[in-house]
């Protein structure tokens, strides 16, 4: 979701208002994910790298969150709402929220919508690797015969399926840290919009884009859709 800091220059608004846009751009994008039927919707809300911006606007961004979550828009939807990230650096009243909508959700099974606050793939990867390497240290694992399936195991969150579409707005064409052990084999799609202005329409448009393409995996004829 690129581009809310643009979206309020161009109206000569402070950063902060292109993030309270890009939160109801958010709102509508879940809306289009249940109409259409997706099951996940995963998304790059804030990164390991975002600390690094000013003060006030890493804490303009989480306190927008922690009204967001505590708000509960998709209350009265099938939504499971799920929070992919680093524990403990997050302020504890989002983290203590998120973890409240995780528990009170689990029973639903429409879209699972995972957003992924404090992530960053580089700091996911090494945690993986450090639970691997205290498994072989322990004796429970022989390093010479760890496979994909034993690394994908031991991710943080291990249930998190494949990426079968990565989108980015905001017309940069790169994936910046997100989620790169399940993006291996995802279609990727850059669009030039900023993320305020990105509503169901252009969901359908990246999903259909997406059906478009023919996806191999690495063998000689098409495979069907997951989709
Ligand atoms: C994305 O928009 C939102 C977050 C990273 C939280 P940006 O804030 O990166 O917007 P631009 O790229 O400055 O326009
Ligand atoms: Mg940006």
């Amino acid at each position: 979701m690129d581009g809310n800091g643009r979206w309020a220059q161009q109206r000569g608004l402070p950063r902060h208002e292109g993030h309270r846009a890009g939160a109801r751009a958010v709102r509508e994008v879940v809306h289009g994910a249940l109409e259409m039927g997706l099951r996940h919707l995963t998304l790059y809300t804030f990164s390991t790298e975002n600390w690094s911006r000013d003060r006030e606007e890493v804490d303009a961004i989480l306190g927008l969150l922690r009204d967001e979550v505590a708000d509960n828009p998709f209350r009265d939807l099938d939504v499971h709402m799920r929070w992919h990230g680093r524990a403990g650096r997050l302020p504890t009243d989002l983290a203590d929220l998120l973890q409240l909508r995780e528990r009170t959700t689990r029973g639903r099974t429409g879209l699972t919508l995972t957003m992924c606050i404090d992530y960053g793939g580089r700091d996911e990867i090494t945690r993986t690797a450090a639970a691997l390497a205290r498994r072989a240290r322990a004796g429970q694992l022989d390093p010479d015969r760890i496979t994909d399936e034993d690394f994908a195991r031991h991710l943080p969150h291990p249930d998190m399926p494949d990426v079968d579409l990565l989108w980015r707005t905001g017309n940069e064409q790169r994936t910046s840290n997100f989620l790169p052990w399940h993006s291996a084999y995802a279609e990727l799609h850059f669009t030039p919009g900023l993320w305020p202005d990105t509503d169901r329409r252009d969901l359908w448009q990246a999903v259909t884009a997406y059906t478009g393409r023919q996806r191999r995996l690495g063998a000689e004829s098409p495979n069907p859709l997951p989709l």
